[in-house]
């Protein structure tokens, strides 16, 4: 029989600092005019000092996997789309699986640019559809904040933190991910890059002095290939699943820009009734941004079961992708009772004492083997 990867989970997590574009003004020479005129954004999302990729990760995967009633022990797989990582390694997903305690699901990052979080729905649901896998978490979060230049006017006022998750589930009913395509340009890289901290500028007092860590960008480029690739990836993405323009009942773009929403929109001949935009309220949240559309697009009720949802992105690399995905779960979803929500709680501290208990083992087992092997040294002596 033919298998399907249904999306049955969804969440999201937006820290709670708000960062709007008269706090930016007093920051750099801008101005809430420009702002909006240029980018329709109003205001951004910061996260706080203890929240990182992994910890807004954790909230939204928990929120997604408690839509779906679905326990960590049943994930298969957890990949993390990113390009503000916690660290380069561990993976950000090695640590969102110890914190859900999802003990047999394999964990990997995915980085392509904002492109990241449409390419992990790609090989996600190709690794339900193949049979490998039951459920695939699918993850992208950023702390952009963290890498942003606060003094350059040209990047600081486009992006903003935040997570969302969707939950891939094999189903027998035809629908979910219907197709996908994904695209790269590699000669395209130097336009939207961060040079430190890699394997060609590794960390150094040189590259903080010189900027290095921070993210830099050709905005004016960016956006000329932003307008070009949008629409002729959801395209070929529609193609592919042996759809048309008119069919798109909700098109979910990358909330970069809202002028790059509004070109892809125009590109397609589609009316923006039709787009879902939350770029004034997020700023570009890169692979986040398109699962935190999604989730909202949810809330406010703008998907109903048998309607074709078409996702486009584009960022660094350069990449592009594009996504055709056919609702099938009922909405709204059923809320769990409360006592399957408690259970939820006591797992995640479960996992915790576990994580804990594991680190200390650890300690205990190599102090351990040192002292066996100094005692053996001392008597051989
Ligand atoms: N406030 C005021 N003026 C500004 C600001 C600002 N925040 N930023 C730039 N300007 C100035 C520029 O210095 C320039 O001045 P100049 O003409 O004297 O040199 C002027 O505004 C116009 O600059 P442009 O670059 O032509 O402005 P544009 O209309 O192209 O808008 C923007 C700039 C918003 C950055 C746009 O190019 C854009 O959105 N590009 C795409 C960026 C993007 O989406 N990046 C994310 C990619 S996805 C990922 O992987 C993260």
């Amino acid at each position: 029989m033919k298998r399907y990867a249904q999306i049955v989970g969804w969440g999201k997590y937006v820290p709670s600092q708000v960062l709007t574009n008269d706090d930016l003004a007093k920051m750099v020479d801008t101005s809430d005019d420009w702002i909006r005129a240029r980018t329709g954004i109003v205001e951004r999302r910061i996260a706080d000092p203890r929240e990182t990729t992994s910890t807004m990760s954790i909230k939204a995967a928990q929120a997604a996997l408690q839509v779906a009633d679905v326990i960590p022990e049943q994930l298969d797989l957890i990949i993390v789309t990113t390009a503000t990582p916690d660290y380069l390694f561990p993976a950000t997903a090695c640590l969102v699986q110890d914190a859900l305690g999802a003990r047999r699901a394999g964990a990997f990052d995915l980085l392509a640019g904002c492109s990241g979080f449409v390419y992990g729905l790609g090989v996600g649901s190709q690794l339900i559809i193949s049979g490998a896998y039951e459920n695939v978490l699918v993850i992208g979060a950023e702390t952009l904040s963290r890498i942003m230049d606060w003094t350059d006017r040209n990047t600081c006022v486009l992006f903003g933190d935040g997570a969302g998750a969707l939950l891939l589930q094999a189903s027998d009913a035809p629908g979910g991910v219907l197709s996908f395509t994904l695209g790269a340009d590699g000669s395209g890289g130097d336009l939207l890059m961060l040079p430190g901290g890699g394997s060609r500028h590794p960390a150094s007092a040189e590259t903080v002095a010189q900027g290095l860590h921070y993210a830099r960008m050709n905005g004016r480029e960016v956006f000329r290939f932003a307008t070009r690739i949008m629409g002729q990836a959801a395209r070929e993405a529609l193609t592919a699943a042996g759809l048309k323009v008119d069919d798109i009942d909700l098109f979910i773009p990358h909330q970069a820009n809202m002028r790059i929403i509004q070109s892809a929109a125009k590109h397609l001949g589609l009316p923006m009734d039709k787009v879902f935009v939350n770029v004034d309220r997020y700023g570009n949240t890169s692979c986040a941004s398109i699962p935190i559309a999604f989730c909202e697009a949810i809330e406010e009720e703008r998907i109903k079961p048998d309607d074709h949802l078409v996702l486009v992105s584009f960022g660094a690399g350069l990449t592009w992708a594009a996504a055709v995905v056919q609702w099938h779960v009922p909405l709204p979803a059923p809320r769990l009772s409360w006592w399957k929500r408690l259970l939820r709680r006591v797992r995640y501290r479960w996992a915790w004492l576990v994580s804990r208990l594991r680190r200390t083992y650890r300690k205990f087992n190599s102090w351990w083997g040192k002292a066996v092997g100094r005692i053996r040294g001392n008597n051989n002596g």
